[in-house]
């Protein structure tokens, strides 16, 4: 997959480690293939902002790697960049499948919409779900690491109940959009 330039920028500049970049590189493939498919369709999909908006999703990784913050630097860094909104809110809503206003709170963020809205930001959402660090896993994979979060962290299942409600529906989502079956 050839990275766009402003991407491989961006990637030094904020010294993205190797393990981050490979997941990001599989996050594009998975979701540049939803994409395209969902355009042959017929629906509009911005295939620019999906491929950069994949790989650099998880560019706040570069910064922590708590789940539940490094989306938000993401966004932060990207905004700080100068990049496209478009492009920022794909890294802000990347999110397992988003996040209300109101479970931000709870998790003692800024009580902000992180909910997938734009196509491309569902995409690469659902996209990351289905990636395993660096391969392509299947939806039911992604279903277990919930089931595994659940184990490790009781604490969390008012979390991982809403996670997997939405997370089914979005599969359901961008099943029907594309056609393909995860
Ligand atoms: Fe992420």
């Amino acid at each position: 997959m050839e990275i766009p330039p402003e991407v491989l920028e961006l990637w030094d500049k904020y010294g993205v480690e190797e393990s981050v970049r490979k997941h990001c590189i599989t996050v594009a493939k998975i979701a540049m293939r939803i994409a395209e498919k969902i355009r042959q369709r017929g629906y509009p999909v911005d295939l620019e902002a999906v491929l950069k908006g994949a790989l650099l999703h998880d560019i706040g990784r570069a910064i922590t790697h708590d789940p539940f913050k490094h989306f938000i630097e993401s966004a932060r860094i990207l905004r700080k960049e100068g990049v496209d909104e478009r492009i920022v809110r794909i890294a802000e809503r990347h999110f397992s499948a988003g996040l209300s206003a109101e479970e931000a709170e709870r998790l003692g963020l800024e009580p902000k919409d992180y909910t997938p809205l734009t196509l491309e930001e569902k995409i690469v959402s659902f996209a990351d779900n289905l990636a395993m660090s660096d391969r392509i896993g299947r939806f039911e994979d992604f279903m277990r690491r919930l089931d595994e979060i659940d184990r490790r962290n009781p604490k969390l299942s008012w979390l991982t109940e809403k996670t997997r409600e939405r997370a089914r529906k979005l599969r359901e989502e961008i099943e029907n959009l594309s056609g393909l079956k995860f």
